[in-house]
Order: structure tokens, then C-alpha cells, then sequence
């Protein structure tokens, strides 16, 4: 079980995998107001840029999942390379049905939501958090990063270009937040993205995708790739940028 190559490419210039930049991943962590030592299971962990910097800056300690080897082998390269490879570890594997063997003070799933099953935004959100819930100790929070429609589409091609497969397929934000409610959870805390943390994300793909094709023009992706980019730019700065909200929610059980 890997992620797609063509993904790996295109995310090869970024170490946090989602809507947030740097100081807004720090601003979530700082909000927890856990001490040193907290823990963490974050699953989809990307290249673990989260634990990274949390362990190094707040002392908490932790453990991320993923499927991806390139990220994994990032995620602890960028642990050894910030001093904390013996606070943060990364295994290997399919996230949805992880549990940590010991109860977490911070279980988390940033940006891949749909590791909670179901067809429908309300079924991966319910799905992951009674995921997250498995590995959380009791009064733990519980962290969840989920897109949600900023504007709402006028029509489907608005919604596809944002990714979505139709309007329905994310929230709207009054939509989730009653949703997480009717679940049972006290909404403590929020972090949300901005069009310009959203183009930190999605931006330097661009750039990493032109110098692949660049240095691999007969790759079998190269074709795929260079879709990706003619299509790339006008996708995020004319849609996802305008309609597409973006944040992570921190829960606690009611
Ligand atoms: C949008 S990225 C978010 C990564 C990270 N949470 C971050 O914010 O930087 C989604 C991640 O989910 C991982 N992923 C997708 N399906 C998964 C699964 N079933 N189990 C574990 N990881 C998965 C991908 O490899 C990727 O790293």
C-alpha cells in the first residue's frame, strides 16, 4: 500500500500537506495549552511536519500514520533534522483502522477525512472522529481538519473545480459545525485557512511539478503531470482559493 508517485511529485516542495503555513500550524498547537510532554497520534500524518515542530517547539511527544513511504521517510529525516527523532516515530500503514495502544492526549486527523469511511461529508467526519475517539483519553481533544464551502458553488463545474464531485460533497460551515454538535462535541477550539495559506499549499506544486517534467520528460506521468499544471493555476486562484474553506476543529466530548 504506497500513494500515487504523481502525488509524491507534486507535493515534493512542501512539508505541510493541507491549507495551513507554518505560523498558522504553530498557532493550533500553541492553542491547545497542553504541557510538555502531552501526546499525540495523528493519523495521515503527511510528512509529519505537525509532531515535527510540536515536539521541537511545545515538548509534546507523538506518533503519526500513513500510507506514503516518500512522506514517512521525509517525516523522519525532517525528525532527525529538528533534533526530536527520539520524541516523534511514524509508522507505516493504513490509518483507518489505527489505535493507539495507549490512550493519546491529542488524536488527530488533519486533511483525510474520508480514513472515516462512508459516501458523504457526514459520514467520514462521524466516522473519524468515533476513530480518533479509540486512542483518546478520557477529556482528550480531538483535532479535525475538513474542507467547507467558503462561498457557496453557483453550479457543479465551480464545485469540480474546487475537487468536490458535486456541491453536496463538503459542508457548509454552519452545516458541519451542527453536525459535530448533534455528535455530541463542545467545539474548543479553531484554526481555520485563509486564501493565502491556502496558496502556500497549493502553489509550490506547481513549481515542483514544471522542474519534474522538467528533469523526467519521458516519465509514463509526464503527460498526466503536465495536464495537472495547464490546468493547476487557473483551478486554485480562480475556484478553490474563492469558494473553499479550509480548517481543523479541536472537539472534546460533551
Ligand atoms: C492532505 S495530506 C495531509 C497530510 C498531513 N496530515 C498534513 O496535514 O500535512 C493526506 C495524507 O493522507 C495520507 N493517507 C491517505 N489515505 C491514507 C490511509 N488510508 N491511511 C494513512 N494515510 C493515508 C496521504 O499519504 C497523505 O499524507
Amino acid at each position: 500500500m504506497d500513494l500515487p508517485r504523481s502525488i509524491v511529485v507534486r507535493e515534493s516542495g512542501s512539508r505541510i500537506l493541507n491549507p495551513f503555513d507554518a505560523g498558522k500550524l504553530d498557532t493550533l498547537g500553541r492553542a491547545l495549552r497542553l504541557p510538555a510532554g502531552s501526546t499525540v497520534l495523528d493519523l495521515a500524518c503527511g510528512k509529519g511536519e505537525m509532531l515535527c515542530t510540536w515536539a521541537r517547539d511545545l515538548g509534546f511527544t507523538g506518533t503519526g500514520v500513513d500510507i506514503s513511504t516518500a512522506f514517512l521517510a521525509d517525516a523522519r529525516a525532517r525528525a532527525r533534522g529538528v533534533g526530536v527523532a527520539d520524541r516523534v516515530s511514524f509508522l507505516h500503514g493504513d490509518a483507518s483502522g489505527h489505535v493507539a495502544p495507549d490512550p493519546v492526549d491529542v488524536a488527530a486527523c488533519v486533511g483525510a477525512t474520508w480514513i472515516g469511511g462512508g459516501d458523504t461529508w457526514q459520514d467520514r467526519v462521524a466516522g473519524t472522529v468515533t476513530l480518533l475517539e479509540r486512542s483518546l483519553r478520557l477529556g482528550g481533544l480531538l483535532l479535525v481538519g475538513e474542507p467547507f464551502w467558503r462561498r457557496t458553488p453557483p453550479d457543479r463545474r465551480t464545485a469540480e473545480h474546487c475537487h468536490a464531485r458535486s456541491v453536496d460533497d463538503f459542508a457548509e460551515l454552519p452545516a458541519l459545525l451542527d453536525h459535530l454538535d448533534g455528535l455530541g462535541f463542545d467545539i474548543v477550539e479553531a484554526v481555520l485557512a485563509d486564501p493565502d495559506s491556502w496558496d502556500r499549499y497549493t502553489a509550490p506544486q506547481w513549481l515542483a511539478v514544471r522542474r519534474w517534467l522538467d528533469a523526467h520528460p519521458d516519465d509514463e506521468l509526464a503527460t498526466q503531470l503536465r495536464a495537472d499544471l495547464l490546468a493547476g493555476p487557473r483551478r486554485h486562484l480562480l475556484y478553490q482559493r474563492e469558494y473553499l474553506g479550509w480548517g481543523v476543529l479541536v472537539l472534546m466530548r460533551r
